[in-house]
């Protein structure tokens, strides 16, 4: 049994990322998506809106299962048992980083390997910070994110209108 973790912010999900799981589950039997607790980002959405969003964008990807985890990733696939991480990779300025991070968790535990996928390349342009924003200034962001995070997002800036 292949099992896979995804980590990342996800505040929110968007259809670059959904893209990515989809790929993901074809290539393994289970695919964890991880909400990381500890990022510096101030985020949108709480954590726990977080998971319930992933949950309902991807319950028609067979063997995704959503969590959250705090402290080190490494730490957290290896308690899952999971073979390998994966993560996005959408231009060569998102590189750089990846490859610090891919090398540093191979460090810290050598039995993960971490397997970059690549989204299709109309979503390539897409990140959550880009969504929000777009977002916060009356932009459709119905093109960029699954339904429940578009309703979401949506609710929380009636809550919070930009002055
Ligand atoms: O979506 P992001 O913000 O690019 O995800 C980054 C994330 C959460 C995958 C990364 O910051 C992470 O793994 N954080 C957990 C702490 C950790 O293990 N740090 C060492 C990584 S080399």
């Amino acid at each position: 049994m292949r099992t896979a973790i995804y980590p990342g912010s996800f505040d929110p999900l968007h259809n670059g990322h959904l893209d990515v799981i989809e790929r993901g589950a074809r290539l393994c039997d289970k695919i964890i998506i991880a909400v990381a607790r500890n990022t510096s980002k101030d985020g949108l959405f709480s954590f726990e809106e977080r998971v319930e969003l992933i949950k309902e964008a991807t319950w028609h990807v067979p063997g995704v299962e959503v969590d959250c985890f705090e402290g080190l990733l490494v730490d957290f696939a290896n308690a899952q048992r999971a073979d390998a991480i994966i993560r996005g990779l959408r231009a060569v300025s998102d590189f750089e980083y990846e490859f610090q991070m891919a090398l540093m968790n191979r460090q810290l535990s050598d039995r993960l390997e971490t397997i970059f996928l690549m989204p299709s390349q109309e979503l390539i342009f897409l990140s959550s910070r880009m969504v929000k924003e777009i977002a916060q200034f009356g932009g459709q962001i119905e093109p960029f994110v699954p339904p429940p995070v578009a309703g979401a997002l949506n609710r929380k800036l009636q809550q919070n209108p930009q002055p």
